[in-house]
């Protein structure tokens, strides 16, 4: 799938981006949400890349944002403020009137003094803010515990205990409409049950807001399907059908609620990799150290995550040994893959760290004062 001969000639380290992958995923998940008529909106924060995201917005999907410049991004590629909504714990007074200015769908707000604050602002400038309220549902997404958002202790939303009382205060703020609640339970779940128990909490509160006499026009249920870490090519496109399914097939909607969908990962990863070039291959009295030009600070997410990503040798072909992986930041967790059985690998050799084209590009840091590695198409 690599064209690695004209890869050979380019600088390493660089982010190589296969344009088919993306299309076909972004097909399919059209195709599957068209089904019923969900809206999918790709989360920024997985690859704000310029070429990717002109892709995502030729498919026809909105955009949830999390911070002013997400937004500001959104705009500048030419996504209409209509498709954009607006996510996080800590919105800034600058952010909230960026997005004001903007016109955007909605705020998806997590906390009585963020409503307070925005409907301040929002009465400065002469507007009414559509809002969301998050809500944590408590909800174990099975996944790792620093991907997991819907639970208890976890920072995000407002909690069960506090809905009553927050909701109240919200619906006497002259400045919202509150049309909406927003869900999301964590990152990279495989696990379609923890979307279906998120059905449920949302009936049982549907029904609450019912009681209340509150219309809500938007359901959101956030993002999080994940992807084959473990098989790349096999799977390179997510199981949208099955999870689009689950939720058609246990959210019980009023009429005309639009359903929204916040996904990242499932739009973008498997369509980049980390190619890097081999420096020198280390003999130790235990192991064998392939030392690539490729850091942690390229990607982060095995230093950070203890995440999984298939490294693979695309020059070689020789008979198979195990080296650890390793980038030249001078930091122990500086490593993309320990006992990586690899075709016998030499200085010079291609290596591609697989499905990195989520939380890639877009995590990537000046640590030790390197470079951010350029982006590379299949396409132009
Ligand atoms: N909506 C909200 C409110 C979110 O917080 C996130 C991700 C998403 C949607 C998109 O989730 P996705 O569909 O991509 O799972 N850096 C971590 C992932 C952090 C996810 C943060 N929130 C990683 O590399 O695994």
């Amino acid at each position: 799938m690599f064209p690695t001969e004209q890869l050979k000639g380019l600088e390493t380290p660089f982010y190589y981006y296969d344009i088919d992958v993306l299309r076909a995923t972004l097909k399919e998940v059209c195709e599957q949400s068209k089904k019923y008529n969900f809206h999918v909106h790709y989360a920024v924060k997985a690859n704000a890349n310029k070429r990717l995201l002109s892709e995502i917005l030729e498919a026809g999907l909105g955009v949830d944002c999390v911070s002013g410049n997400e937004v500001q991004c959104a705009l500048d590629n030419d996504f209409e403020s209509e498709s954009i909504v607006f996510a996080g714990v800590g919105k800034a007074d600058w952010e909230i009137r960026l997005a004001l200015k903007a016109g955007i769908r909605c705020f998806n707000v997590e906390s009585l003094p963020e409503a307070e604050v925005i409907n301040e602002i929002a009465g400065e400038m002469g507007k009414v803010a559509t809002i969301a309220i998050r809500i944590n549902p408590n909800v174990d997404a099975h996944t790792h515990k620093y991907i997991t958002t819907g639970l208890e202790e976890n920072k995000f939303g407002i909690g069960l205990t506090e809905l009553e009382s927050v909701v109240d205060a919200i619906v006497k703020l002259p400045n919202l409409a509150l049309k909406g609640i927003h869900f999301h339970i964590g990152s990279q779940i495989t696990d379609m049950g923890a979307f279906q128990a998120l059905c449920t909490r949302i009936n049982e509160l549907q029904r609450w807001f019912e009681e209340r006499k509150i219309r809500l026009e938007i359901v959101n249920v956030g993002g999080g399907l994940g992807v084959d870490y473990e098989h790349p090519d096999k799977h390179a496109i997510p199981t949208f059908e099955e999870y689009f399914r689950v939720f058609h097939k246990f959210l019980e909607l009023r009429d005309g609620q639009e359903v929204h969908f916040e996904l990242g990962r499932a739009i973008v990863a498997q369509c980049g990799s980390l190619v890097t070039k081999v420096l020198y291959v280390k003999e130790g009295r235990k192991k064998k150290f392939a030392i690539v030009d490729a850091g942690m600070n390229d990607l982060i997410r095995p230093a950070l995550y203890h995440a999984y990503h298939k490294i693979e040798n695309i020059t070689s072909a020789e008979a198979t040994e195990q080296y650890d992986v390793v980038g030249p930041v001078c930091e122990s967790s500086d490593c993309f893959g320990q006992a990586v059985v690899l075709p016998k690998t030499q200085r010079g050799d291609l290596i591609a760290i697989r499905t990195a084209g989520a939380y890639g590009e877009i995590m990537a840091s000046h640590y030790n004062l390197r470079k951010f590695a350029p982006s590379v198409y299949s396409k132009n």
